[in-house]
């Protein structure tokens, strides 16, 4: 068991742009004590190379999709369900909503049901996150925020974002009492002392519960 309770899976997601990278190492510092598990999608197993180079060469949206998918089995088989079955409070980088709120753009055209044909293939082995924080800005004010020294990936153009993120407003309305919508114009520190803060409080009152 982890220190305060059950264990809780917490995700972080957002746009590009929307400040994940400097909200998660703050997270690192105000939690320090929880000894939480950071970890992230895609990458934090090898097969995340191959959904990097998938984008990179713009492989067929089925494969692109399909391997982001691998790479959340394999993430949840090593990285996920040992840290929670030892007890760990894990905080993810990006998790399944980033596949429900970009893929659906991508393979919009090319499937008839996009999203749906996503949560199915989640179904049964997946693991539901506790508690997801969405960092909301406007698209312009994230494009604004990406650094220009670093190539692109197809996804971080303003029109593409404006889709993604409607996406995952739709995703929050469906399920408000896992999202937690959080503003991510306000001060950095503001937006990271609240999440520290709500994560504390879902480490806290969790309870026993079947995961798959
Ligand atoms: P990320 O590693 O967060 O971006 P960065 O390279 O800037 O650190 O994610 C890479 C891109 O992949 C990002 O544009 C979001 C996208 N993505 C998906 O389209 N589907 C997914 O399931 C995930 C996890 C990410």
């Amino acid at each position: 068991m982890g220190p305060e309770g059950t264990p809780v899976l917490i995700t972080i997601e957002g746009i590009d742009g929307s400040g994940k990278s400097t909200l998660l190492s703050s997270l690192g510092e105000l939690l320090a004590d929880l000894d939480p598990l950071f970890t992230r999608e895609p990458g934090a197993t090898w097969v995340g190379a191959s959904v990097r180079r998938a984008i990179a060469e713009r492989m067929d949206p089925i494969t692109e999709a399909l391997l982001f998918c691998a790479d959340h089995a394999a993430h949840i088989e090593g990285v996920i369900r040992p840290a929670l079955d030892a007890g760990r409070l894990v905080i993810s980088d990006r998790y399944s909503d980033s596949r429900f709120a970009y893929q659906p753009v991508v393979l919009d055209g090319v499937l008839p049901d996009p999203l749906q044909w996503l949560r199915q293939i989640h179904e049964g082995w997946s693991i539901r996150p506790d508690r997801t924080f969405l960092l909301v800005l406007p698209v312009e004010d994230a494009v604004a925020r990406l650094d220009p020294a670093k190539q692109r990936e197809y996804f971080e153009n303003a029109g593409i974002l404006e889709r993604v993120q409607e996406n995952y407003l739709d995703l929050a309305a469906r399920d408000p009492a896992r999202f937690v919508i959080v503003d991510a114009l306000l001060k950095k520190d503001e937006v990271a002392e609240f999440i520290a803060g709500e994560i504390r409080t879902s480490a806290r009152s969790s309870q026993s519960r079947p995961r798959a």
